[in-house]
């Protein structure tokens, strides 16, 4: 599915979004700024076409790998990162069984990546896993609006424009009928804090994005 929309990927996250995507992965990128040290290691895992990878780049003097189980979309990752000169491993795998040693990483992220796989906890798990002690976990992910007119708002335009916009732009009406599914089967800001915090996080915390389109989880690796 992700290999099919990847050409129209970006175009349409930025289109489909008003561009409000761009700013949801900066703040993820700032609520890891205590992490961002000079020589820190942080990983993007499902990163697509690479832009939270890029933001994290710039961030500061870190060394950040993407990866991604989706070769298309790390083609054209790589491509950006050429572009804008950042020396940033695209690494092809699954996020279900990350092929990096256990606590490698100070700091990792995963921005719509999460919803998408196949057993949340153990996405966690494996986050967990990669991170040192004290490391620290982002998760941005759609989430529940909070304010029930909007809502109802936001619910038609997910569930009705959204598939059209995208099935017409991106050919695979599907992929964009899948996202509002999705989504709705996705765990809302509470429960997925709960879940973070039940594999092994500290300091779980959550900011709605867009009154709650979207929300960002923070936690900290335990010992
Ligand atoms: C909606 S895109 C998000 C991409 C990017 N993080 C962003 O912010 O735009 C979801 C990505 O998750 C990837 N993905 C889904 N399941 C995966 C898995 N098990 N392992 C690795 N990548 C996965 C897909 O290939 C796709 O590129």
């Amino acid at each position: 599915m992700f290999s099919g929309i990847a050409r129209r990927y970006d175009l349409l996250n930025h289109l489909l979004s008003g561009n409000i995507d761009k700013r949801w992965r900066r703040k993820t990128a700032r609520a890891l700024e205590s992490s961002l040290v000079e020589g820190a290691r942080v990983l993007d895992v499902a990163c697509g076409t690479g832009d939270l990878s890029l933001v994290l780049a710039e961030a500061g003097a870190v060394r950040v790998v993407g990866l991604d189980f989706c070769r298309p979309m790390l083609e054209i990752a790589r491509r950006k990162a050429a572009e804008g000169s950042r020396a940033i491993p695209f690494v092809e795998g699954d996020a279900l069984r990350l092929p990096f040693a256990d606590e490698t990483f100070d700091a990792a992220t995963i921005a719509f990546g999460l919803r998408n796989l196949a057993g949340v906890a153990d996405g966690l798990r494996e986050l967990r896993r990669i991170l040192k002690p004290g490391g620290r976990l982002a998760v941005l992910e759609f989430s529940s609006p909070v304010v029930p007119g909007f809502r109802a708002l936001f619910r038609f335009y997910f569930t009705r424009v959204l598939p059209r916009v995208g099935g017409l732009v991106s050919g695979s009406r599907g992929a964009y009928e899948y996202l509002p599914d999705s989504v709705t089967r996705f765990p809302d800001q509470k429960r997925l804090a709960k879940l973070i915090r039940a594999e092994g996080f500290e300091g779980v915390e959550y900011s709605n994005l867009t009154g709650g389109i979207a929300a960002l989880h923070t936690g900290t690796r335990a010992g």
